[in-house]
């Protein structure tokens, strides 16, 4: 985890460029997991956003739901600053630098969403953390997130891989592509397949799951407690 939380120290000042070349659709994605929230446009609700980075869904929140309050949460400092300045013209924001693991709230949000950090914390943790979310949110909450997400079959993993790197392509040599961004990939990511994101959420809890929004590789999902 030291190695992930250097890597986005490091790279916060060019991450929202960076983002949209290596992750096909991220601004869809982000308009996905943000206007599947059950809210009408003047809710006073209450939101965690886990592993925040520079504050891309926080701001796609706020701007569709302007009275919530947001906490962003993000492991790196330069992250959380980014977001600040952001958001900077949003009050009921809360900026919090912690790990996402140490979640500790009861029955205190109405929404929890993330994106692309989940993937980050080992497969026993990403299990884990749905128990946690699951107790952070009030009665009728919803959780969900965007992120990498691994098939049940080999041939479609495979596939995902091809297109995920024909994307890439569009934008870095292929040189770059396998020994930064894939040697990365496999170095400090744990994507995990779909339908055991779906099984945990369960597990935990969660009602009404749904893959709300899908490109090969990525996704949204999530469900209600
Ligand atoms: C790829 S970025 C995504 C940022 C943002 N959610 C987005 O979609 O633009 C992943 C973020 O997750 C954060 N992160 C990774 N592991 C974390 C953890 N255990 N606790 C909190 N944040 C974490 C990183 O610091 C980084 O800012």
């Amino acid at each position: 985890m030291k190695g992930v939380k250097n890597h986005f120290q490091e790279e916060a000042e060019i991450f929202d460029g960076l983002i949209r070349t290596l992750i096909p659709h991220y601004q869809e994605m982000i308009e996905a997991l943000t206007m599947i929230l059950p809210f009408h446009s003047q809710e006073h609700a209450k939101i965690l956003d886990l592993g925040c980075g520079t504050g891309n869904v926080s701001l796609a929140i706020k701007k569709r739901f302007p009275q919530v309050e947001i906490t962003c949460l993000d492991l790196a400092e330069n992250m959380i600053q980014n977001t600040r300045y952001k958001l900077a013209e949003y009050s009921d924001v809360n900026y919090l630098v912690g790990d996402l693991r140490d979640l500790e709230a009861v029955a205190e949000y109405d929404a929890v969403v993330s994106s692309l950090a989940i993937h980050h914390l080992s497969r026993q943790e990403q299990r884990a953390l749905y128990t946690q979310i699951y107790t952070a949110l009030k009665e009728g909450g919803v959780f969900y997130n965007a992120d990498n997400l691994l098939s049940s079959s080999e041939h479609l993993n495979q596939l995902y891989l091809k297109k995920w790197k024909e994307f890439m392509f569009q934008h870095h040599t292929p040189e770059e592509v396998e020994t930064v961004w894939l040697a990365r990939h496999h170095q400090e990511d744990n994507p995990q397949p779909l339908q055991d994101h779906l099984n945990w959420l369960k597990e935990a809890g969660f009602q009404n799951l749904d893959v709300v929004w899908k490109h090969y590789y990525f996704g949204v999902y999530g469900g209600r407690k």
